[in-house]
């Protein structure tokens, strides 16, 4: 073994001593050339977490960490104007890139080359791309300029795809973009080019100031088709200051890429940038595609050698340790627990059908009893195809993982396996609170009592309100319905699925660019705004106040016209002092009638539609207790307002109903709604139809 170790290493010293020696250097024309950045170190501002690779010059922009920035920029800035008030020279530049994402086919988030006043801008990652922020987007004082080449869509800017390459001016809303892909010369026309292949990519972007046209132009190989994929009309001298920093910008999100810049030329003037060679470049680490030698296979060979022995013994290791032991508690407080997926398969029979707990919008949910400790343990396995349920996988391991209440179905770990993900949770013995609520199969699912009901309520209060305010991060669980209310064994109602919570801090401005939610429970400022905060969740907690009292769901097309929408019927029996006729009948009138009206009357005032006059989960959490009483005609002034538009939201409702309520309640319950400036889906009130 120390034999072998010794030679690999003077195979290792004797590579890099016949290795050409790349080097940057000036151009043709005073422009840039750097083939690799082995050299470059002195010439290159980087900032954020963007690094040159020392042993192979390869620069890495950004890599799988979630949301950061990296920037890269030619240390000096370059004069692009002739004087302060003469008009921007022309430029042409070309690099080769590449996007490694962490997850295949799912982009984080992109990268660009840019022209700016700052090597270093105060910018944000993820979508602002680590080029703007939310306080100087759009602001003609930013002098910049910038080629995206996006992998992830995002609604707010107006993203045409998860794969495109866009014209950005002092704005992240492109002023012009496309799909990613070139015109090929041999006559075989637009061929796509996926950026997120993990492959090299060639760039080329060429201004010229006397047509004041923008070309860009990519190819998958160093040959610069004849045709751009993009051609924009503008002159930028308005835009450019007269010296500007040139370079690169990368960003993260809640998913990571890898960006990396294999080599980069650029030039002033007409005469066009230095062609790159791909042989000459850096290599990217990973699958090696060229080897320079048969001296490099040979060393990669033993090198793969040495590394599989190496993990062979690691996973070797961790697999008798993990075999040895049960989850430990400390274990769980590090953070969830990776399984390997044979132990999920064990313990789940292989995901026999048999075990099959139940199937939602993302993926199916098993039953399984882990082989070493016998603990039951729910498996939600995400469909592979859903790039939703990924993203909804990944906020789910970071977010739930460090959540710990009695009324939250712990998530114990995960695992992931080519393109299938797997969630495992806590067994939860009495299943979802809906089969309860509105099963007519009294045999299966007997009737809960008012005691009981009252119990869960309490519970599924008190885990919002740790969500709400009891961890370090707001989290705001987006998805608060009956059918997300899962009960343990003492019948505790426990809040599960928290796939599509995310995270924000304290204080910071919850942003997000769809809405997510459940038709029925969603508050009527998310379909304007797209913004859900926690008041948003404090309506949906309103929503299934009235549907655990009453024993119905929000929206009931079968109900009669009056009694369709609960919370308005509610409302209206609550106004002529009938509100008891809405309780669930299957109760019998064994209640306690003076907590039943609080619970109403609750659930009126969290339904309100304005959410500054919504109570926050600590107050709900008062009322409950009888700590303090619920004001009385919530909702008084409010029904005025909704009587006028009832004629509307009832012409909508009845659309609806006739087109997709089928449809959409019996496959996928869960339902996603992007929202964009051009068209806000507006429902009356916001009260848009769900059922099953
Ligand atoms: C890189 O920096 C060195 C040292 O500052 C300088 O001599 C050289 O000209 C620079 N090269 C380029 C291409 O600017
Ligand atoms: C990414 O880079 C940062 C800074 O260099 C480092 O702290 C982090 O561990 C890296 N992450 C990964 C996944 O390599
Ligand atoms: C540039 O224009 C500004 C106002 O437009 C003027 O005040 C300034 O003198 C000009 N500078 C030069 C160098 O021409
Ligand atoms: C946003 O960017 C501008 C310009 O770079 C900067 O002046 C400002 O401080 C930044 N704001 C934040 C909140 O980072
Ligand atoms: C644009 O930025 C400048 C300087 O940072 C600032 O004074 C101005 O108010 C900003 N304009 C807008 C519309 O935000
Ligand atoms: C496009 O570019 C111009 C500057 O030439 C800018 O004022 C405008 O706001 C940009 N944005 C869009 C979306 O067109
Ligand atoms: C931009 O592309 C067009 C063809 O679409 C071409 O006529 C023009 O010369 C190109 N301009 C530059 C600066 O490359
Ligand atoms: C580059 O790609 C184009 C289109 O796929 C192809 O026609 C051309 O032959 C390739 N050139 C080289 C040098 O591989």
């Amino acid at each position: 073994m120390a034999a072998c170790l010794t030679l690999t290493w003077a195979l290792f010293s004797l590579l890099f001593l016949l290795l050409p020696l790349a080097k940057s250097q000036q151009g043709g024309g005073g422009g840039l050339y750097f083939p690799g950045f082995k050299y470059a170190a002195a010439n290159i501002s980087l900032a954020g977490i963007a690094k040159i690779q020392p042993a192979n010059g390869l620069l890495e922009l950004t890599n799988h960490t979630s949301r950061l920035l990296g920037h890269a920029f030619y240390s000096s800035p370059l004069r692009l104007k002739t004087s302060p008030n003469g008009s921007a020279l022309s430029f042409s530049t070309c690099f080769v890139f590449s996007i490694v994402p962490e997850y295949a086919k799912l982009g984080g988030h992109g990268l660009a080359f840019a022209l700016s006043p700052s090597p270093n801008p105060a910018a944000l990652p993820s979508q602002y791309l680590g080029l703007l922020n939310s306080s100087d987007m759009g602001n003609f004082s930013n002098h910049l300029f910038a080629v995206e080449f996006d992998t992830v869509q995002d609604f707010e800017f107006g993203d045409i795809n998860d794969n495109h390459i866009g014209i950005d001016i002092n704005s992240l809303a492109s002023n012009k973009s496309t799909a990613a892909a070139y015109y090929a010369d041999d006559g075989s026309g637009k061929v796509d080019l996926n950026l997120k292949s993990g492959k090299p990519n060639f760039a080329w972007i060429d201004y010229d100031s006397r047509s004041t046209v923008v070309n860009v132009t990519v190819s998958p190989n160093s040959t610069k088709p004849s045709k751009p994929i993009l051609s924009y009309k503008v002159d930028l001298t308005p835009i450019l200051d007269e010296y500007m920093y040139v370079g690169f910008s990368a960003s993260t999100g809640l998913l990571a890429s890898s960006h990396y810049v294999l080599g980069w030329s650029f030039a002033i003037g007409g005469g066009g940038s230095r062609a790159l060679d791909l042989s000459s470049l850096p290599l990217l680490p990973g699958p090696k595609k060229n080897h320079r030698s048969a001296l490099a296979i040979g060393l990669s060979v033993s090198a793969v050698f040495v590394l599989i022995l190496a993990i062979a013994t690691v996973f070797y290791l961790v697999r008798k340790m993990r075999n040895a032991d049960p989850i430990e508690d400390w274990e769980l407080d590090i953070g969830p627990h990776r399984f390997s997926y044979r132990e999920l398969k064990r313990a789940t029979n292989g995901f026999k059908g048999k075990e099959l707990l139940g199937a939602g919008g993302f993926g199916q949910v098993y039953r399984g009893t882990l082989v070493n400790s016998g603990a039951e343990i729910a498996v939600k396995r995400i469909s592979h195809e859903s790039k939703q349920g990924l993203r909804e996988f990944v906020s789910e391991i970071s977010t739930i993982g460090r959540l710990r209440h009695r009324n939250i179905v712990q998530l114990l770990g995960w695992c992931r396996r080519r393109g299938d993900l797997l969630l495992v949770y806590e067994f939860m013995p009495n299943g979802s609170l809906d089969k309860f609520l509105f099963d007519g199969d009294l045999k299966k699912t007997p009737t809960l009592s008012w005691p009981q009901r009252f119990h869960i309520i309490k519970g599924v209060a008190s885990g919002l309100l740790y969500l709400h305010e009891g961890y370090e991060q707001v989290v705001i669980h987006r998805d608060v319905k009956a059918s997300n209310v899962l009960l343990d064994a003492e019948m505790n109602g426990r809040l599960g699925d928290f796939g599509l919570a995310r995270l924000y801090d304290h204080g910071s401005n919850p942003s997000t660019t769809r809405v997510v939610g459940t038709l029925g429970y969603l508050a009527p400022e998310l379909s304007r705004t797209g913004k859900a905060d926690a008041l948003s969740d404090v309506y949906a907690f309103g929503a299934f106040l009235l549907e655990t009292v009453c024993g119905r769901r929000p929206i009931e097309p079968k109900a009669p016209a009056e009694e369709l929408v609960l919370m308005d019927w509610a409302w209206e029996r609550y106004r002529e002092g009938r509100v008891l006729d809405v309780v669930d009948s299957k109760m019998e009138g064994q209640f306690d009638e003076r907590e039943v009206l609080m619970v109403l009357k609750l659930g009126l005032l969290c339904s309100n539609s304005k959410p500054h006059q919504r109570p926050s989960m600590r107050l709900v959490m008062r009322y409950l207790d009888g700590e303090a009483e619920v004001p009385e005609s919530a909702r008084a002034q409010e029904a005025l307002e909704a009587e006028r538009g009832r004629i509307e939201f009832e012409d909508f409702i009845n659309s609806f109903a006739s087109s997709s309520f089928e449809k959409m309640g019996s496959s996928d319950p869960s339902f996603v709604m992007p929202v964009s400036a051009n068209s806000p889906p507006s429902f009356p009130y916001g009260y848009a139809g769900h059922t099953r």
